[in-house]
């Protein structure tokens, strides 16, 4: 392949809504390009639209993250890499028993149900922020505990306790060090080894998902214990983590863009595919992780067995060649085949989910705050470092 020159991934972004302009030349060597992770190690970053949906389906890259050459993009990632996870972290025919198990706790009609509910505590939350008055730190009052209680509703985990798990998967997915992250996973994985004892114990079983898992699956011998605490551990931080930057960076890029609010406004209907633009522009989840199980010819290149494969969401969903004009945020455009919600067997289990909290989210943040404005300069605004998910730090607003 051409050369191009080794760029370093992941990096920081230089505006919480673009990516890294670091990864500027990557844009020129689509559809496959080498950048170089944190150790040193090179791997293979795929940027073009189509090759990243014929990679992610392919049964040829693993997502074992145990398997030899599995790629650590962090010093933090490489530390957990080798404990049990479940579903995003393991093949078929393993995965397809998990993911069965999930699926009618996620589906499309699932998620419609939970829109009263959802509906519900943005509306609490709202109240309770605006009862403070203003100004108010958007992520804490609203970005944060909207997808976290949802999410407690959902699987059956009391939201009491949030205090202890959002800190826990902060440290886990941005803790300073890696000790941090083994840490913060040892305290979640005896947090819902006690949790999951005291649900076995009760003679009726609760309204939640973890609650429907102890007592068919578990019994029947369907999952074992641990695989069931892999399982609450990335739904919970699966769930919790990534809708809240998706509402605070949404926000904030709403907030950046006057006319598209002022659009979006006038037309409430616009909401779901301004969700799906929103999804395609910010890819927060930026650098899916494979190796290759097998030799991969593609693109006249050879991915060698043991090679690592990286997915760049954010430069994949700016290709030119699918989205005309793609650094503009355009409500009209069909971006529902982004690939911020992956794609193939591990695409995004809770982007029913998602979208029902964030459509829900924005549409009654703007209505019920028609003036909400950013309190303090843009360019002040901590947002999150290129090495996670993507999102705002703090989002102090005004209205
Ligand atoms: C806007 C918010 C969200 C974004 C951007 C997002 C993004 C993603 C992405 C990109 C993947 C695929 C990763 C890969 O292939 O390597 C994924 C998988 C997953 N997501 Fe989400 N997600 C979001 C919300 C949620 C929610 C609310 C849940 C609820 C439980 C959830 C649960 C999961 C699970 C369990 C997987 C693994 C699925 C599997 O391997 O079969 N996500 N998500």
């Amino acid at each position: 392949m051409t050369e191009s020159p080794t760029v370093a991934f992941p990096q920081n972004r230089t505006c919480p809504y673009h990516p890294p302009t670091a990864y500027d030349p990557l844009r020129d060597t689509r559809p496959l390009a080498r950048v170089t992770l944190y150790d040193g190690r090179p791997v293979w970053l795929v940027t073009g639209h189509g090759l990243a949906r014929t990679l992610l389906a392919d049964p040829r890259l693993s997502s074992d993250r145990t398997r030899s050459g599995f790629p650590a993009p962090t010093a933090r990632f490489a530390a957990v890499r080798g404990r049990k996870s479940a579903l995003l972290g393991v093949d078929d025919p393993e995965h397809r028993v998990q993911r069965r198990m999930m699926v009618p706790s996620f589906t499309l009609r699932r998620a419609a149900e939970l829109r009263p509910q959802i509906q519900r505590i943005v509306d609490e939350r709202l109240d309770a922020m605006i009862a403070q008055g203003a100004p108010a730190e958007l992520v804490s009052a609203f970005a944060l505990p909207v997808p976290s209680m949802v999410i407690c509703a959902l699987l059956g985990v009391p939201y009491a306790d949030h205090d202890f798990f959002e800190g826990q998967s902060r440290r886990l997915l941005r803790g300073p060090t890696a000790a941090d992250t083994l840490d913060a996973r040892d305290r979640l994985e005896a947090y819902f080894a006690e949790l999951i004892e005291r649900k076995q114990k009760q003679a009726e079983p609760g309204e939640g998902v973890l609650d429907e898992l102890v007592h068919q699956q578990l019994r029947d011998g369907d999952l074992d214990h641990e695989e069931l605490i892999a399982l609450a551990t990335i739904l919970l931080v699966a769930g919790h983590e990534t809708t809240a930057n998706m509402i605070s960076l949404g926000t904030y890029t709403l907030l950046q863009h006057p006319d598209r609010l002022a659009e979006l406004r006038a037309d409430p209907g616009l909401l779901p595919t301004a969700v799906e633009e929103l999804m395609r522009m910010l890819s927060i989840a930026d650098g899916l992780l494979r190796v290759a199980a097998e030799d991969i010819e593609v693109d006249g290149e050879t991915i060698r067995e043991g090679d690592g494969v990286v997915f760049s969401t954010s430069v994949i969903n700016r290709d030119e060649a699918v989205y005309a004009d793609p650094d503009t945020l355009d409500w009209h455009r069909p971006a529902r085949h982004h690939i911020a919600f992956g794609f193939g067997i591990h695409q995004c289990l809770g982007q029913n989910l998602a979208r029902a909290e964030m459509e829900t989210a924005l549409h009654a943040l703007f209505e019920r705050l028609p003036t909400l404005r950013l309190a303090v300069p843009a360019e002040g605004i901590p947002f999150k470092p290129g090495d996670t998910i993507q999102g705002m730090l703090e989002l102090p607003v005004t209205w």
